[in-house]
């Protein structure tokens, strides 16, 4: 593993190595244990949208390891003013020992990588949200002490969440149904990937009922990510019965989880009720971000 740009690009056998990594790095920081990490890395991390979790997580855990994150935001670095994504991956390449960036195309990170000589990490894109989903893999082995064989559902709409779960999902051995309206589906390329899996089953349908029934696991999302707010009120419309509610809780199995990657809308596509009653879980989630990217910067940056 060289970079990680998207869970696509992973084995499931790597994919477990993080999550392995994560909850080592995670018991050594309980524990007050120094990381045995080469200390003095510093982390560029180019952020073109918001972040709340993203930017503190990254920053703490490069920190942790004794390093340095470097906070660029699109406002005041020259990506701002369209300095190609070319030069600044050569820029950086020269400084630092590893990018993290969060933006719009997923071509950007791919160009990154490719034009860059350090290790880069996909912190957000339209398409892709992978190390939200190493995070929430690590909680759901933390909880249900075990991954293969479980059903993991998504309900909501097909973005960037739906796309990374169900790609990292099926590649750790559950089974995965998603329900979306039709014209919010995954991205076609994942949908490719999972018809293409003998393995575990997955199931795509406009009917949450349906992806709900017997789920070990339920995923939601916002309606309206980041870069969409202008279509929200027609998705509020084409979103109506995709809330994750107590109706859908009841259809799934006994034990549940509810995971949410935050900033969550409550009332919209889950009710106040089932957020606070899976508190823990979706909490436990947000810290795992934290020790899933400790785990990631911990791989790709030695
Ligand atoms: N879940 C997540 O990525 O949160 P932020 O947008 O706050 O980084
Ligand atoms: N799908 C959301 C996730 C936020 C962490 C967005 O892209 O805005």
């Amino acid at each position: 593993m060289k970079h990680l740009l998207k869970l696509l690009d992973l084995s499931g056998d790597e994919i477990i190595n993080i999550l392995d990594t994560a909850d080592r790095l995670k018991a050594e920081q309980k524990a007050g244990k120094p990381h045995a990490f080469p200390r003095g890395k510093t982390l560029a991390m180019i952020f073109a949208k918001n972040s709340t979790r993203t930017r503190v997580s990254f920053e703490t855990g490069i920190f942790q390891l004794g390093g340095q994150g470097i906070f660029l935001s699109n406002a005041d670095s020259q990506l701002g003013r369209g300095e190609p994504i070319q030069d600044t991956a050569r820029v950086l390449s020269r400084y630092c020992d590893g990018i993290m960036i969060r933006t719009f195309a997923q071509q950007e990170v791919e160009d990154l990588a490719k034009f860059g000589d350090i290790p880069v990490i996909n912190g957000l894109t339209d398409f892709a949200h992978p190390c939200q989903v190493l995070a929430d893999l690590q909680t759901i082995r933390e909880h249900k002490k075990r991954l293969a064989g479980l059903k993991i559902c998504y309900i909501g709409d097909g973005n960037n969440m739906a796309n990374s779960i169900i790609v990292g999902a099926l590649k750790v051995g559950a089974e995965v149904s998603v329900a979306t309206p039709e014209a919010y589906r995954p991205d076609a390329q994942v949908y490719d990937f999972a018809m293409s899996q003998t393995g575990p089953r997955f199931m795509l349908t406009t009917d949450p009922r349906a992806a709900a029934r017997g789920a070990d696991v339920i995923f939601t999302d916002v309606w309206a990510s980041m870069g969409m707010e202008a279509e929200t009120a027609a998705r509020t419309v084409a979103f109506k019965g995709y809330c994750v509610d107590d109706e859908i809780m009841a259809l799934a199995n006994k034990g549940c989880m509810v995971q949410h990657c935050l900033p969550a809308h409550r009332g919209e596509e889950i009710t106040e009720k089932v957020f606070e009653e899976h508190a823990t879980e979706i909490f436990d989630e947000a810290e795992n971000r934290l020790h899933a990217q400790k785990a990631v910067m911990y791989l790709l940056m030695k």
